[in-house]
């Protein structure tokens, strides 16, 4: 295989969050249930929640946000992905309504699905597409307006999710030390069994009865997933170590989806990092599916706590299965 003579690296990042919140006290009047519990269980105290809008709110209030603190005219954007699995609707690709919204007249673009892995698969897509040398700035977007498919009177999944979306920017370097090092990406269908949303699609068409049994809403064997979650996201980060010839004391941040503190924790120990090595915002926002990883890279490094040339693992699991992990070395 020849070497790759492009690289491509971060240079922008940007977030929403919708402003109202929902805190763990709130649900106690819903199901049965109690701060407590969620917390010791999940890590999660407060989500927040977009009451007007949809996904497409989400993802364009995100690339303005990186527009506006990066500089960026939206006119030189030439990619756009969207990793959600709540598109505003089947089609048009929630990326063609987020084209229109922000004004990038000379870009194409499409949705990709992968759950919680979506963002992960989405920048490497656009990693790839810029290694090509073709395209010179990829705007990758993970939204998710998880509350627009989340039942309220299911313990097991209401408390966990919520709403939020965030973006990079990809543009190329020559710099081989910057940029996407490494991935290994993975997906495995025997995880229909365990996580999914039956109803709306082309097996099970709207319907009364689809509506009425539920069909709708995110189903989730919490405890199959758990199980499956920290063996898959501990060994492929373990084996992109491996891979990128890291050891603990190299890496700056483990950036985990988040979906429970315990997956992330048990990870962590895996890699052999301490806690001070992991990005973490679960209690602030549950888990928000395709935005939880792009939310964290945008928080530290607005909170100056990545600086460049630290060696980032991006690391996540989700419906499919779905998971991977891939080593950027951070390049703004
Ligand atoms: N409040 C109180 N009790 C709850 C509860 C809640 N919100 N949700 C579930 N419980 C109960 C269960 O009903 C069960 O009761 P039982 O023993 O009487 O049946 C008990 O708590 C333990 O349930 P269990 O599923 O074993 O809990 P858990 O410790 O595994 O935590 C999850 C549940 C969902 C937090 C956890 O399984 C999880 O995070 N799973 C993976 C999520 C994930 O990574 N998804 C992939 C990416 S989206």
């Amino acid at each position: 295989m020849s070497e790759r003579k492009i690289n491509a690296m971060v240079t922008g990042v940007g977030m929403y969050v919708p402003e109202k919140i929902l805190d763990n006290k709130y649900f106690e009047s819903l199901v049965e249930t109690n701060d407590l519990w969620i917390r010791t269980r999940t890590g999660i105290s407060e989500r927040r929640i977009l009451e007007k809008g949809a996904t497409s709110d989400l993802a364009t209030r995100a690339a303005l946000d990186l527009f506006e603190k990066h500089n960026v005219s939206p006119n030189e954007i030439d990619v756009i992905i969207v990793a959600t699995v709540t598109p505003d609707m089947f089609f048009p690709a929630t990326a063609c309504l987020v084209q229109e919204r922000i004004g990038a007249n000379n870009a194409w673009g499409f949705d990709l699905s992968a759950a919680c892995s979506g963002f992960l698969f989405a920048f490497q897509t656009g990693c790839n597409l810029v290694e090509t040398g073709r395209y010179k700035k990829v705007l990758v977007i993970g939204a998710d307006k998880m509350s627009s498919i989340t039942d309220y009177t299911d313990r097991n999944t209401c408390i966990l999710f919520g709403d939020a979306g965030a973006a990079v920017l990809i543009e190329p370097t020559e710099d081989k030390s910057l940029g996407l090092q490494n991935s290994i990406l993975r997906i495995d269908g025997k995880g229909k069994e365990a996580l999914y949303m039956l109803g709306g699609g082309s097996l099970n068409p709207a319907s009364h009865e689809t509506v009425d049994k539920k069909m709708h809403y995110i189903f989730q064997d919490g405890k199959a997933v758990f199980k499956v979650a920290v063996k898959g996201m501990a060994d492929v980060s373990v084996e992109l170590m491996e891979k990128s010839k890291l050891k603990s004391e190299d890496i700056a941040y483990l950036v985990p989806h988040q979906a429970n503190l315990r997956i992330i924790d048990a990870t962590a120990e895996r890699m052999g990092i301490r806690k001070d090595q992991v990005m973490i915002n679960i209690n602030k926002y549950g888990n928000t599916t395709a935005a939880t990883i792009p939310l964290c890279l945008t928080e530290y490094y607005r909170d100056g706590k990545i600086k460049k040339g630290d060696n980032l693992i991006l690391s996540a699991f989700g419906a499919g299965y779905t998971w991977g992990a891939s080593h950027l070395v951070w390049a703004i």
